[in-house]
């Protein structure tokens, strides 16, 4: 299993594809799906505001349109250096596919790796 500082300079590499020219807010996610495969998304956004899609939505995106199904961990990281959670769109749309155990890890802007299980981000998620 692919440890949690591999994953997070996954998504640091994507941090120079963040397309952000409105914001410059700048987002990479790697995302590790059970069956090993890691995909990563950045945040790609439009001049119709709310047509941009978030760095975790473009790795769970690219995750299931290859056949993934389940996501053990997901890495998250911002040019703003702090720790960057994922909004309440990307919880909604992990939790999808989230298996029981399921992490978020972050990184602060001393570069210290810090985890949460999606559990504790997001309790009581819808599904149907
Ligand atoms: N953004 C993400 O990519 N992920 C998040 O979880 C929060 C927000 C992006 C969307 C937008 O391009 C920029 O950050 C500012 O909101």
């Amino acid at each position: 299993m692919i440890p949690d500082n591999e994953l997070i300079r996954a998504a640091e590499e994507m941090l120079d594809k963040a397309y952000a020219p409105y914001s410059g807010f700048r987002v990479g996610a790697a995302l590790l799906c059970a069956d090993g495969r890691v995909f990563t998304g950045c945040n790609v956004e439009n001049a119709s505001y709310g047509g941009t899609i978030c760095a975790e939505r473009t790795a769970a995106l690219k995750a299931v349109s290859e056949g993934a199904r389940e996501f053990k961990a997901i890495a998250i990281v911002s040019g703003a250096g702090d720790l960057t959670f994922p909004c309440g769109i990307c919880r909604q749309f992990l939790s999808e596919f989230a298996c029981d155990d399921f992490r978020v890890i972050l990184r602060d802007k001393n570069g210290n790796i810090v985890s949460f299980t999606f559990e504790e981000l997001m309790p009581h998620s819808f599904k149907l």
